[in-house]
């Protein structure tokens, strides 16, 4: 049979870890083992009722099942009026937002309207692998971001060599992220607006989990500092602020001449969004968000019955300031990866080793939120039972 070559930018990007994870997962279950899976990041809460109302009544007229090439205006303005209310940040809906089909959307093809190949991108590491892996596809160069604990995971801009920033067109961050759940301050996003303008670099802000924030931390996006919008653009979601992950609506807004760029090239790609779910995000927009205080309430309470569990094994685990993850220092002796395999085989929980995020994620593991407290304090006891044995057998 004839063999089909795989383009070699595509051989580049690694996925194996993941692939991983989820065969040893079927492989436990196929064993006949009960696996509490906090593997993956997809919200196991529903979106609000209006929101499946809204899109069943207009998936009901068959008018509405033409392509809507860039989006309704009615979502424009929509996303223009939740950034004025919940970050207090003015976005002309007219050049300043563009719709996208989730933020992966966005994100996997900003790198293909901006980057020329040689061109540097700053990406965190521990970073979401589509920041790198768009950069690997755009034939750009990844020059990662230390995100180290004792810097509060806030990479150090004066690190970064002066040749690497000559060549640099474009940097990636996110706050709260995945895998890290940090939070930047105000004087940080400052301080990246300077280091842009300076250098010439958009800045990318990824802030798919901004209604996630818990303890009653400041939500800040990076668009309300002055001058971000002269360097660069945010993304954000339905995904996981309206558990909408699977309607594949999601938004970048900000530097208009980027979000031209995007949208330029997603015109050859692709012919908009279902009509029905964009109806169905703009009364998310435009609700009265009271929607969002019990479900950050319920993600606190799963974030403190995890580790509050942990820590009766003597694992202590820093609490997620925001996000769905708790993103773990695993105890000394272990690699990210024997922990997490070793999790899923012998105890019956699934969690995705660090490394699969970049060099710096050795030594951590990523657990989701997404099974109730019951089941996470349950989790936390396996764990328990394995580290026991784990020291035992050592
Ligand atoms: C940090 C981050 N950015 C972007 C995304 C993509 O989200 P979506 O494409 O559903 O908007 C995710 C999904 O998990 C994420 O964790």
């Amino acid at each position: 049979m004839m063999k089909i070559d795989v383009a070699k930018k595509i051989q580049k990007l690694s996925s194996s870890i993941f692939q991983e994870i989820v065969d040893r997962k079927l492989a436990a279950i196929h064993n006949g083992l009960d696996v509490i899976d906090l593997s993956v990041g997809s919200p196991d809460f529903q979106p609000p009722e209006f929101v499946v109302e809204t899109l069943s009544e207009y998936a009901k007229d068959p008018s509405k099942y033409g392509y809507t090439l860039r989006g309704i205006p009615e979502f424009y303005e929509a996303v223009s009026y939740f950034y004025k209310q919940r970050y207090n940040v003015d976005l002309d809906p007219s050049k300043e937002i563009l719709q996208l089909m989730g933020s992966q959307d966005g994100l996997a093809h900003l790198a293909m309207a901006i980057i020329n190949p040689g061109d540097y991108v700053l990406v965190p590491d521990p970073g979401y692998p589509i920041y790198e892996a768009s950069v690997t596809i755009a034939g750009g160069q990844v020059y990662p971001m230390r995100l180290l604990e004792e810097n509060n995971f806030l990479p150090k801009l004066d690190e970064i060599p002066l040749e690497v920033l000559q060549k640099t067109k474009m940097m990636i961050i996110s706050y709260p992220g995945n895998p890290v759940t940090a939070l930047a301050n105000r004087e940080f996003f400052e301080e990246v607006v300077e280091f842009a303008k300076l250098h010439n670099i958009l800045v990318v802000h990824d802030f798919a989990y901004s209604e996630l924030i818990f303890d009653h931390n400041p939500q800040i996006s990076f668009l309300s500092v002055p001058g971000a919008k002269e360097v660069g653009i945010e993304f954000n979601s339905l995904s996981k602020t309206f558990n909408m992950a699977g309607c594949r609506i999601a938004y970048v807004s900000g530097n208009e001449q980027a979000v031209a760029a995007l949208a330029s090239f997603k015109s050859h790609i692709d012919y908009g969004i279902f009509y029905p779910i964009q109806a169905a995000a703009v009364k998310a927009l435009t609700s009265d968000f009271s929607f969002f205080k019990s479900q950050v309430s319920e993600y606190e309470r799963r974030r403190d019955a995890l580790i509050a569990g942990l820590e009766k094994s003597g694992w202590h685990v820093a609490k997620s300031p925001a996000t769905m993850f708790v993103w773990a220092k695993i105890p000394a002796g272990f690699s990210s990866r024997r922990f997490a395999f070793e999790l899923i085989d012998r105890a019956g929980v699934a969690v995705v080793p660090g490394d699969a995020f970049g060099k710096l994620g050795e030594g951590y593991v990523r657990i989701a939120l997404v099974q109730p407290p019951e089941r996470l304090s349950e989790a936390a006891e396996r764990i328990q039972s394995y580290l026991m044995e784990a020291v035992i057998t050592k």
